[in-house]
């Protein structure tokens, strides 16, 4: 009788314990790792894995001092030879080559690499790109004759679409202000989602927003914000980047006029355990001014213009990059990023210390934001200045619509430069006769691009 107890306890008892406690640990993780609102105890930030994010590390770049490569590489000899001027280069979509070399040294470092890494594998295949399976989020493209053709799109619903068609539109810009006459024909497949493995393995030629250090394969193209980014919902209108750039400049708040407050408003729910660590380290400091946003109440929203009313703007990554730093870079105000895990085109340019310093890193847990903060609000000079070089880096030069569309076009010329495989099979006769041009598909009804053909 005791015996059959014992088992029957045994039998029944301790795992139906044992599963309640797995449950709970897990509803625990799951409510910490997705909950948007400030609420989780600090007990259970520690214990939720972080995800994605585990890097621990920053990313390494080989260039951190771009900026100084001007001065010592030197520059194929051009008739033009002149330094880079804003005024009157910033908006011009047609610098010729050798103008896209001398006014923006270090921006096409990414391409340099992918197009090295790829050239010691023996070059891209028309296999290598048959190989890649189409799934939402993707598109494949050809240039034929320096016209832009869809041949493919998966997408699974408008936000995707929109990001596809604004990555097409801004390589259809890039084209067709070209002053070159000559580009060889190819095709290429990319990709709007966050983070290679969204759709992929890490080991195809396929173009992406952001990379991991240790995904080389990939080809980092500028994002679609620059052709204009919507959430949807006329009240998270955001528009092309250069209108932002408009906004903020028409606002036009000088260093003094700033809050002297560190700002930041995002979601808890992506990168939950980095965003949380901002949080704490920034709670109750003079200096903060960090929340979570709540998008169903509105609670806390600030648009991206009203961040520039503050001297210091926080940057956290998301799932993956975050898309945002190129608004925070245009402001005039010193951007704090902690160590990034994701690159995107223009990262090499980013400097930590030094005169040419643009930007402020902090460690990845934000354990030494308090320290950074004090050192930057104990020296407003030094603040300023690595403020001012904040947008004559980004904003006036490497994020301006010359800058984007040379890099298009230096990342179509690296990336032909080892596909000549591709360029060779390029079935142009049949994409001229039956495919579907840039001009055409855009015209399309909504539905008939998410899956095209
Ligand atoms: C843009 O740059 C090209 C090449 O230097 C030049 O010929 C053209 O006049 C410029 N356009 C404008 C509007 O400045
Ligand atoms: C790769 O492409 C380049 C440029 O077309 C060529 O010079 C080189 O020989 C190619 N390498 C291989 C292994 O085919
Ligand atoms: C911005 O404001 C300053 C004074 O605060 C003024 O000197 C400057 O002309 C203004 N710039 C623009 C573009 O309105």
């Amino acid at each position: 009788m005791l015996v059959t107890t014992r088992n029957w306890y045994l039998v029944r008892i301790v795992p139906a314990i044992v599963g309640a406690f797995s449950a709970l640990c897990i509803w625990v993780l799951w409510f910490g790792a997705n909950s948007d609102r400030d609420n989780v105890p600090s007990l259970v930030n520690h214990l939720i894995p972080a995800g994605h994010c585990a890097c621990r590390t920053a990313v390494s770049f080989q260039c951190a001092s771009c900026l100084q490569c001007a001065a010592t590489t030197p520059i194929s000899p051009s008739p033009a030879e002149r330094t880079y001027n804003p005024v009157y280069d910033a908006h011009n979509r047609s610098l010729d080559a050798s103008q896209c070399q001398s006014f923006f040294p270090g921006l096409y470092e990414d391409i340099h690499r992918a197009e090295s890494f790829w050239s010691t594998k023996n070059n891209i295949t028309r296999h290598e790109l048959d190989d890649i399976h189409l799934v939402d989020g993707m598109a494949r493209a050809a240039i034929v004759q320096g016209q832009l053709y869809v041949i493919a799109a998966r997408a699974k619903g408008e936000d995707h679409r929109r990001k596809i068609l604004g990555t097409l539109a801004s390589i259809n810009r890039a084209l067709s202000s070209s002053r070159a006459t000559s580009l060889p024909d190819t095709e290429f497949i990319f990709s709007i989602e966050d983070k290679v493995n969204d759709v992929t393995g890490p080991n195809h030629p396929l173009w992406v927003l952001a990379r991991k250090a240790e995904e080389e394969a990939v080809w980092l193209m500028p994002d679609f914000g620059f052709w204009a980014w919507e959430h949807g919902g006329s009240e998270s209108h955001i528009g092309p980047y250069t209108q932002v750039v408009d906004r903020i400049l028409d606002n036009n708040v000088s260093w003094d006029e700033k809050e002297p407050k560190l700002v930041w408003r995002g979601k808890l729910s992506f990168a939950a355990k980095m965003r949380r660590a901002l949080l704490e380290a920034a709670r109750d400091q003079p200096w903060g001014d960090v929340k979570e946003l709540d998008w169903h109440r509105k609670a806390n929203f600030i648009s991206m213009e009203d961040h520039c009313r503050y001297r210091f703007i926080a940057h956290v990554e998301g799932r993956s990059y975050s898309a945002s730093l190129k608004y925070r870079q245009a402001c005039g105000s010193v951007v704090v990023a902690h160590q990034l895990q994701y690159i995107q085109h223009h990262h090499y340019l980013l400097v930590s210390s030094g005169p040419e310093q643009n930007f402020v890193e902090v460690k990845r847990d934000f354990s030494d934001l308090q320290e950074k903060m004090q050192a930057l609000l104990d020296d407003p000079a030094a603040a300023e200045r690595i403020a001012r070089n904040s947008v004559a880096t980004f904003r006036d030069r490497y994020l301006t619509p010359a800058a984007e569309s040379c890099y298009w076009r230096e990342l179509l010329s690296g990336w032909t430069a080892v596909s000549s495989h591709v360029s060779e099979t390029v079935s142009s006769s049949q994409l001229v006769r039956r495919g579907m041009r840039f001009e055409s598909f855009v015209l399309l009804p909504s539905q008939d691009m998410l899956h095209f053909p």
